[in-house]
């Protein structure tokens, strides 16, 4: 699961995942930007710190935001560095195929784990003409295969497949020896993410197929602070139990 806090953290830690991913989707969740491609290096070593405080014992792995690893295997190395270093993550991942396989090898040659990540991957939107299944004739679903395969080849210790039919993520979780992680991409992957938010339903405009609402907790948030005004309004609260009482002696009145 993704977490981008220390009190989300916390929770999804306690409950047994796995792996916690600082997603780069903190820009479109918690940051309110419109794609992921706004979030710098700060915000993610920022939001990595956070996170990093909460977690006990799931693998913590910081997403590397649009080019933070484009321009040279040198940049990628030092931004990757910047997430074990001042974040605390004991990962990285990167967005990509064939093209990142340079710079997967040079993070690993730092010593550093990475993660890839292929199919509909978001920092691609504007090639892709927007968030679109991935793979769905039969030449671009043999590039994906052979993207994660060459992921495999540089190193990567794990593959986030998202946004593609089924029974290719089927086919290249088969065909890998290291693990596949699916995001829309149906159940024959060996592990599965969603974004927390979503699936904790805090965001009423986003429900795609792939996300399954495993609680309504927007719908408590909006209850909650309503019910807080309304008893605020009213003088419900803070009542008794919610007040320091005054035990002191009353001051003495000050005389001139
Ligand atoms: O940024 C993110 O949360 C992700 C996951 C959806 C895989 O990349």
């Amino acid at each position: 699961m993704t977490a981008y806090d220390f009190s989300t953290a916390r929770l999804v830690d306690e409950a047994g995942v796995d792996i916690i991913l600082v997603g780069d989707s903190v820009a479109m969740v918690a940051l309110g930007h419109e794609n992921t491609l706004a979030v710098t290096m700060d915000e993610m070593v920022h939001h990595t710190r956070a996170v990093k405080r909460g977690v006990n014992s799931a693998l913590l792995v910081g997403d590397m935001p649009f080019m933070s690893y484009h321009v040279s295997d040198a940049e990628a190395v030092a931004n990757a560095g910047r997430f074990i270093k001042e974040g605390g993550a004991e990962a990285v991942k990167i967005e990509g195929g064939l093209r990142v396989v340079d710079k997967i090898r040079a993070i690993v040659q730092a010593g550093i784990s990475v993660m890839g990540h292929v199919g509909l991957t978001p920092q691609s939107i504007h090639q892709f003409g927007g968030y679109r299944i991935q793979g769905k004739n039969h030449q671009s679903g043999r590039q994906i295969k052979k993207d994660a395969l060459e992921l495999q080849k540089a190193g990567a210790f794990c593959v986030v497949i998202e946004g593609v039919l089924s029974d290719l993520a089927e086919e290249i979780t088969r065909e890998l020896t290291i693990p596949t992680i699916g995001i829309g991409a149906g159940p024959h992957c060996d592990g599965q993410i969603l974004v927390t938010n979503d699936m904790l339903g805090l965001n009423d405009d986003f429900s795609p197929k792939f996300v399954k609402k495993y609680a309504d907790v927007g719908q408590i948030m909006k209850i909650a602070f309503a019910t807080y005004i309304e008893e605020i309004q009213s003088g419900v609260f803070p009542a008794e139990e919610h007040t320091y009482n005054n035990q002191r002696k009353p001051l003495r009145k000050v005389v001139d």
